[in-house]
């Protein structure tokens, strides 16, 4: 149990990663608060933790809401007596091209993905100064943040935004030994988010084909699984990693070392 007493924020529960990474803290001990703007994502990820021997709670949040956020906090504070993870999960994935990006959809997504990560590091971390116990923050990127990906321009300019982000947050709170570290996934294998989705009794969506053969592109031959991110975030958030800070960990089956024109499964 590497984070047994600690107390866990992660937002953005919906079946796939938000959960994983949710569930992956609670079985080793943590407590965890699953925070997302649709209510059914935050109180039935609550409820599958609970129901695997997990202690969780769910709130209703739009992390974009700074009211919203303190509120979350607080509601954190006053049921398990403070805040020492947070995994800033939440985001809006997808885009279009420069050419054709709406500017209130390129204003949404800008603002969950970065503002939404600003208010929820910049509330938990005050609640971590105050409690005098350092903490850890996760902000979760993609590898779309490391690469120009066409046709997504809003997705890739703000997870590109919070890389550095996390690099000077990092700066300001490490005093306060509050460590922030982002977690690099990619594309990733769909079966045990659909898995879940069941388990939550959600009916199983018509399978999409992806355009492009990740799988095959992969120099790990396969692709990461939410499990696999949790490992990680385990890490981050433990005793383990006191010492890292403002770095990202890449879990990406090796996707951004490779040599771009090599195809290591054709
Ligand atoms: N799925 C992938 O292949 C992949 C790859 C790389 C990175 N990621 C990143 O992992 C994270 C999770 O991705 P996912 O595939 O599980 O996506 P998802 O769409 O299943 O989950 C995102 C969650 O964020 C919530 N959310 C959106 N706006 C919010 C807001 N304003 N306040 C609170 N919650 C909000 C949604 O309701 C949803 O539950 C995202 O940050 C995404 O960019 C995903």
């Amino acid at each position: 149990m590497k984070l047994s007493g600690k107390v866990a924020i992660v937002t953005g529960t919906s079946p796939n990663i938000g959960a994983g990474i949710a569930g992956g803290l609670a079985d080793e001990g943590a407590k965890v608060v699953c925070a997302d703007v649709v209510p059914d994502n935050a109180e039935q990820c609550a409820s599958w933790i609970a129901k695997h021997g997990g202690e969780a709670l769910g709130i209703a949040c739009d992390t974009t809401d700074e009211t919203q956020v303190e509120a979350l906090v607080a509601r954190t504070r006053d049921a398990y007596g403070g805040v020492d993870v947070l995994v800033n999960n939440a985001g809006i994935l997808g885009g279009d091209s420069v050419l054709d990006m709406p500017l209130d959809r390129w204003s949404r997504q800008l603002a969950v993905n970065l503002t939404g990560t600003f208010l929820c590091t910049k509330h938990v971390a005050r609640q971590m100064v105050a409690q005098k116990r350092g903490g850890s923050i996760i902000v979760i990127v993609s590898t779309a943040g490391h690469q120009g990906q066409a046709g997504n321009i809003g997705y890739c300019t703000s997870k590109s935004g919070l890389l550095n982000f996390t690099r000077a947050a990092a700066m300001d709170l490490a005093r306060h030994r509050i460590r922030v570290n982002s977690l690099t996934p990619t594309a990733t294998d769909t079966e045990e988010g659909l898995a879940r989705a069941a388990e939550w009794g959600r009916a199983r969506p018509e399978a999409r084909r992806r355009t492009l053969d990740f799988v095959k592109m992969a120099p790990l031959g396969a692709l990461p699984s939410p499990r696999h991110y949790a490992q990680a975030a385990v890490f981050l958030a433990s005793d383990d990693a006191e010492m890292i800070t403002g770095t990202d960990l890449r879990v990406d089956a090796g996707a951004i070392a490779k040599y771009w024109p090599w195809i290591p499964h054709a």
